[in-house]
């Protein structure tokens, strides 16, 4: 499973770049809101920092705004996967840049019916929402496995589902039991994924064992 950091903070970047983990990076619109920089400039430095897919979304709500904002976005660097929502305009955008060797994003998909259409205009990843799906009650995760079933059926479908909207590592857990092949991990569900409280237990218990026993390996 990929896993790609949620942010636009350059700063928590560098620091799960440095774990070896990190396969790329989403940003949004919000995401890029809260850094208070320019929205251009921060891509550039995000994809000088990671050489796998940094998803940089489209502002614009029609077709031929949003396919000239994708086209510019994807010549700051080629690494760049423009981030197109899940609209009519959205798709006829996506599948002109699939058709120019650009990576597309197809993000805010809540429906199987959604995922079919991303897949058909050709995008690199669909992004459906789990966490925005389960805060008005319905399980996010049943949208992953239907939509990893359906694209297994068919071999022509070269789609990932990347699992966005995560809020906790059983998000992360249940998506890698389904097959979805990204995961898009906001910074501090990353920190989660690691913890349990019986390493800590443990690892204290052998330390102060190794202390009491008085040797040394170095
Ligand atoms: O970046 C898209 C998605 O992951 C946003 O998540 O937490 O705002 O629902 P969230």
């Amino acid at each position: 499973m990929k896993f790609f950091v949620d942010t636009a903070d350059t700063e928590e970047i560098r620091e799960l770049s440095d774990t070896g983990f990190l396969d790329g990076v989403t940003t949004n619109p919000s995401l890029v809101a809260k850094t208070g920089r320019d929205f251009i400039e921060v891509v550039k430095e995000i994809c000088d920092i990671v050489d796998g897919p940094v998803s940089a979304e489209v502002a614009a709500t029609d077709f031929e705004t949003m396919l000239e904002e994708g086209k510019k976005l994807a010549g700051i660097a080629e690494n760049v996967a423009v981030k197109v929502p899940l609209t009519m305009a959205g798709l006829k955008t996506c599948s002109q840049l699939v058709k120019q060797g650009t990576q597309v994003n197809v993000t805010l998909c809540f429906s199987p019916a959604q995922a079919i259409l991303a897949a058909k205009a050709g995008a690199t990843y669909v992004s459906p929402f789990v966490g925005r799906l389960d805060d008005i009650g319905q399980d996010g995760m049943n949208l992953i496995g239907d939509i990893v079933q359906i694209y297994n059926n068919y071999t022509a479908i070269q789609t990932e589902v990347l699992v966005a909207s995560i809020r906790s590592p059983m998000h992360i857990v249940n998506a890698g039991l389904m097959g979805a092949e990204v995961c898009t991990i906001p910074p501090q569900v990353f920190k989660q994924l690691i913890s349990h409280p019986l390493t800590d237990k443990g690892l204290a218990a052998f330390m102060a064992d190794w202390e009491k026993s008085g040797q040394k390996i170095l």
